[in-house]
């Protein structure tokens, strides 16, 4: 078993330190937010991971797992560092590399014996070169040092099964002496391991994340001509689905995809591209039919209403996806304050988003009140808008609507109701990809100027 440290205890590096514990590793986890380190020692998860507090609990107590600011120490003669800081999108596209030059920094002015430093955050092609470089070029003491790249695919809310269970491990070196470390740091994971060159690693992590964000835009895109052909998106895409070759997943059309990794990734890839004189044409659709598809709904909502004002808005679902408290590129972003602007009054009901929401949007300042329960949400409204698909939400029934809600008139996002129990239930629904029940007959109310055109445009 081997002494790893771990750089940065945000969503990558946090889970990674609490797995490679979990299979027996020595892990300490560096960050330099204080705080954060004190919660940690103290057992308490900073991010909202199912199993995670447990197991990092767990593997603290057995005396495997600690966490520090105190980067000295935890580097000076460790056998591996992974590097899990983050690489936030800077206004151009590109990814900021600054905390990962500081780790590198770091690493090179303490380490005392061999080490082995493993970049798992997301980073252009290319980076990993350059931060091996970087090190060598600081470096204090005797000692070897290599880079690898190793990147994660997992995805908020299941991040410790996507780590212990993963689909593959990728491991990114020219060299054979990290090849064989990683192949053994990872060997009680039990998972197939590609070993590719470092530039090829860096690659699929893009090309992964793009991949499945093509997707969604493409089955978005689709969705959008169901409307206006009358086709359901949702027959569609399971039509689609038994090919082997599409495969069942990431099939969902929606409000567009947000999070932390494919509004950045898609972003990053396109800006690599361009830096290198290509253009690729496919990211660059998916992207712009991302940052559309985001507010159809607010734009169906505005071709059915003569106006917001004084209107009560039930919005259900604040994060950007389920089973997760974070907002970064929540489609709920893009649409509460276009809604506020026009003079709704906002119900915001989320499980666990509504205190990062309120950050953001306290109800001192804007028209909005965060309710506990879907109930207080819908009570009285006038429209309601479905941004989520938490359980919470889809355990709202459709006559939840007719009878809670003053006029029971419902934008949903992310296609939880059938359209048969919509109009059963003198629902007028409007969803993605699909009819629209209005009056209790099945309509046809697309978008298709504005999405159109702003796609021509764009
Ligand atoms: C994603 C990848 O899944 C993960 O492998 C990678 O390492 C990081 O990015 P995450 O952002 O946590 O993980 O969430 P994911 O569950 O993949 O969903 C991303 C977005 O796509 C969400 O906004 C979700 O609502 C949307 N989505 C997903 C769809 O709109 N339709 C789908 O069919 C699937």
């Amino acid at each position: 078993m081997y002494k790893i440290s771990v750089a940065g205890t945000g969503y990558v590096g946090l889970v990674a330190g609490v797995c490679f514990a979990e299979v027996g590793h020595h892990v300490t986890c560096v960050d330099i937010d204080q705080q954060k380190i004190n919660m940690l020692k103290q057992g308490i998860s900073p991010i909202y991971e199912t199993g995670l507090e447990k197991m990092m609990q767990k593997n603290s107590a057995l005396g495997r797992l600690d966490f520090t600011t105190d980067f000295i120490q935890a580097y000076k003669d460790a056998d591996a560092v992974f590097i899990g800081v983050g690489t936030p999108e800077q206004p151009d596209g590109s990814a900021n590399l600054s905390y990962i030059a500081t780790v590198a920094r770091q690493i090179a002015e303490t380490i005392e014996k061999d080490c082995l430093v493993v970049v798992k955050s997301t980073v252009p092609v290319g980076t990993n070169d350059k931060v091996e470089q970087f090190i060598k070029d600081f470096i204090i003491n005797d000692v070897k040092v290599e880079v690898a790249s190793n990147p994660e695919f997992l995805a908020q809310g299941t991040a410790v099964r996507d780590t212990l269970e993963a689909a593959r491990i990728i491991i990114g070196t020219d060299s054979i002496w990290a090849k064989e470390m990683l192949m053994k740091i990872y060997e009680p994971f039990n998972l197939p391991i590609v070993s590719v060159s470092r530039r090829s690693a860096e690659m699929i992590k893009y090309a992964s994340n793009d991949f499945l964000a093509l997707k969604i835009s493409y089955m978005n895109d689709i969705a959008n001509l169901c409307e206006l052909v009358g086709a359901d998106i949702q027959d569609v895409a399971r039509g689609m689905s038994f090919d082997e070759r599409i495969g069942s997943k990431f099939l969902s059309a929606g409000i567009g995809y947000g999070g932390s990794c494919f509004p950045k990734d898609t972003k990053a890839l396109d800006y690599m591209a361009r830096q290198n004189g290509y253009e690729l044409r496919t990211i660059r659709s998916a992207i712009m039919v991302n940052n559309d598809q985001k507010t159809i709904l607010y734009r169906k909502a505005s071709n059915r209403l003569i106006t917001f004002d004084g209107l009560k808005v039930a919005v259900l679902g604040l994060t950007f996806k389920p089973e997760t408290d974070d907002l970064r590129e929540a489609p709920s972003l893009a649409n509460v304050p276009l809604l506020l602007e026009r003079g709704a009054r906002v119900y915001a009901y989320d499980p666990v988003g509504s205190d990062n929401f309120r950050q953001k949007y306290p109800e001192s300042e804007y028209k909005i009140k965060y309710v506990k329960k879907p109930e207080e949400a819908l009570s009285d409204a006038n429209v309601s808008f479905i941004f989520t698909e938490w359980d919470e939400i889809k355990a709202i029934k459709p006559e939840d609507y007719k009878n809670l809600m003053r006029t029971p008139l419902v934008f949903d996002g992310r296609n939880i109701y059938g359209i048969e129990s919509m109009r059963n239930a003198g629902v007028e629904y409007y969803s993605i990809g699909r009819q629209a029940v209005v009056e209790n007959r099945a309509i046809n109310l697309s978008n298709k100027y504005s999405t159109n055109q702003r796609f021509y445009s764009a």
